[in-house]
């Protein structure tokens, strides 16, 4: 079942959302003009993006003492593909913070030279699924699927935002020495943020003292980020997310995807992506 073409747009093989963009716009992008000091953060949707954009802020805003604390995420780390709120990008201070979940073919040409860099985040696409098909309920942009079996088929054919999550990953490590990237998983976040937090400060060149580290992982606990309106998409319009049919912030637990999927859906999603994963440099975290 093809995605409807109220939600989505197939621009040069990938799906972008329809309210969000234009397939111009898109083009437009690789000619975008790359600051050395730009970091990315780039995902596959439903894989701890906003997470990661929250981390990244707080570690470039030393905690937050400098008024960003204020803003919704959306303003602090924006997205390069989606139009929202009508950012103008150029004029924003360095380090400027940018978030997409575009593959490589898509993104500036700049972003290639070498200085700048980019965080790829990636989770177990089981739970990727899952949070997926839930938060297909709350978004208003993306087309609700209710029965989980169809939305398993589009997410295993590839038919959705964000393409095959196979392409995607394996895309994005493939072009590991084409750009200046940290591979993170969701799962090493979860289970020992403090270490992560480290990484990505050593690959940014940032040195925290421990009292900021403390505060970076105090605030970006799920439970703190779930009860700020500003780091759980709640300031969100109602055209772009139902808030009356769940939050952003779902469950952000390793191996939830157990409690929505059958033994014969596992087997199922087994045989269409084990044998890729299994050559994957990375061995995901399927639960804890
Ligand atoms: P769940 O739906 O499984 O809860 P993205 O930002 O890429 O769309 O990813 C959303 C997922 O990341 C959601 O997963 C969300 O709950 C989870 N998440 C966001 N912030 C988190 C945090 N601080 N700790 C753990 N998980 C978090």
């Amino acid at each position: 079942m093809e995605p409807s073409e109220k939600y989505l747009f197939k621009h040069k093989g990938s799906y972008f959302v329809q309210s969000l963009a234009t397939p111009e716009y898109i083009d437009s992008l690789r000619d975008f003009e790359i600051r050395d000091s730009d970091v990315f953060i780039i995902s596959y949707p439903k894989s701890g993006t906003m997470w990661t954009q929250h981390i990244l802020s707080m570690i470039y805003h030393e905690g937050h003492r400098n008024g960003t604390e204020s803003m919704d995420l959306l303003d602090r780390a924006p997205w390069l593909e989606y139009k929202i709120r009508n950012m103008d990008f150029a004029s924003r201070p360095s380090p400027r913070l940018f978030t997409t979940h575009m593959h490589h073919q898509f993104v500036p040409k700049g972003l290639s030279n070498g200085k700048n860099k980019i965080i790829y985040v990636m989770r177990n696409p089981k739970d990727v699924l899952v949070s997926f098909y839930h938060y297909s309920k709350v978004s208003v942009q993306l087309e609700e699927v209710r029965d989980f079996d169809t939305f398993m088929e589009r997410f295993l054919a590839g038919k959705m935002l964000g393409d095959l999550w196979l392409d995607h990953v394996e895309g994005w490590l493939a072009q590991k020495d084409n750009f200046n990237i940290l591979f993170l998983t969701y799962e090493e976040m979860k289970k020992d943020l403090r270490s992560s937090i480290l990484k990505i400060c050593n690959f940014l060149g940032k040195s925290l003292n421990e009292n900021l580290v403390d505060d970076i992982i105090a605030k970006a606990s799920f439970d703190k980020m779930r009860a700020d309106p500003r780091t759980n998409a709640e300031n969100l319009p109602s055209d772009m997310l139902d808030h009356s049919k769940g939050r952003f912030l779902r469950k952000g637990t390793i191996g939830d995807w157990k409690n929505t999927m059958t033994v014969a859906q596992s087997e199922r999603f087994d045989s269409v992506f084990k044998e890729r994963m299994e050559k994957l440099p990375f061995k995901f975290c399927w639960d804890i």
